[in-house]
């Protein structure tokens, strides 16, 4: 970034911005900042003062209203800390970031994409856990679950030594570290896919559950009559040099929540067919009636891979 000097010598290079009226200040303040030196700055910054100044105009916004969106957005950042992030919530909450991940995957926007949102409850640092294991480190009452997957390139052709990381909420909707009751990394692991792109585990089936709603982003679902549920999803993250690093979601069926999650994550292609038994010889000799199963197939494109910072320590 410039000094404080050099940014005032520019300065006193361009026009005068005396503003006549509500349209002229618009052009100003795209000259003010045109001087910056990095294109891409140049170009967001232009843009996100246009549409504002645009955004503006067209409801004509109040004062009032001006005071209300500040302190909201203050309110935003009061309520961010290590273990939450309401940035990203409220971003979440308005599409932004679906959105985000839509334009960047999948073509760059073009076909629907195998990528959702990665969430705040991602943890590095996951229990590898040998193929086919159980990724429940303590009693977590709910239907068993034994999910199947295999990763592959656009071509079909397998990926084997693929790093994916699971994690996921209780059957009552707790990520372990929301939730005294369950051990530290219950509901997580770290898989290695095998010679044929494949890898498995045992869980239990989850449920859908509430964003977090004690701060501004959940007075502004209450004011627009939402409900702040998720439904039920499995996370995976997918990773391995010279692939796009995957971070998805795989969605339960028959979740009620399906066609309203809160945070606009759900496409066609991330519902799993999570499919109940109700007889017949189950995958483990402990396990009884219902019991559930997922087939899932991940698909990597060719890229760089490269780690998310992790929302939560
Ligand atoms: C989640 O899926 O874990 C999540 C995503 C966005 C907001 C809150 C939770
Ligand atoms: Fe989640």
């Amino acid at each position: 970034m410039a000094s404080p000097e050099l940014a005032v010598a520019s300065d006193h290079e361009r026009p005068s911005s005396i503003i006549d009226d509500e349209s002229s200040v618009t052009g100003s303040v795209l000259t003010a900042m045109a001087g910056a030196e990095n294109p891409r700055l140049r170009e967001i910054m232009a843009s996100f003062v246009r549409h504002m100044h645009d955004f503006a105009r067209e409801v004509r916004l109040t004062e009032e209203e001006f005071e209300l969106g500040i302190e909201f957005l203050n309110r935003i950042g009061q309520a961010s800390h290590d273990a939450h992030n309401e940035g990203i919530l409220f971003s979440d909450a308005i599409g932004f970031s679906s959105l985000v991940c839509l334009l960047n995957n999948g073509k760059s926007g073009a076909t629907e994409t195998a990528a959702a949102l990665l969430g705040p409850f991602w943890r590095m640092n996951s229990p590898r856990t040998e193929n086919g294991g159980s990724i429940v480190r303590s009693e977590t009452p709910g239907p068993p679950l034994f999910v199947s997957c295999r990763v592959t390139d656009p071509q079909g052709r397998p990926i084997a030594g693929v790093e994916v990381d699971v994690w996921h909420a209780s059957p009552v909707g707790y990520y372990e570290n929301q939730d005294e009751s369950q051990a530290d990394m219950n509901l997580r692991g770290k898989f290695t896919t095998d010679a044929d792109g494949r890898f498995g585990f045992r869980s239990v089936k989850p449920a859908g559950y509430p964003v977090p709603t004690d701060g501004p982003v959940g007075d502004l679902l209450r004011a627009q009559r939402r409900h702040p549920y998720r439904p039920a999803h499995l996370h995976f993250l997918a990773y391995k040099p010279g692939y796009k690093t995957l971070v998805t979601q795989v969605f339960v069926d028959d979740d009620q929540y399906l066609g309203t999650d809160v945070v606009f994550g759900v496409t066609r292609h991330l519902i799993g067919q999570y499919e109940r038994h109700d007889k017949g010889d189950a995958p483990a000799g402990d396990v009884t009636p219902p019991w559930y199963t997922l087939d899932y197939t991940f698909v990597m494109e060719p890229g760089e891979a490269k780690l998310p910072k992790p929302p939560i320590k």
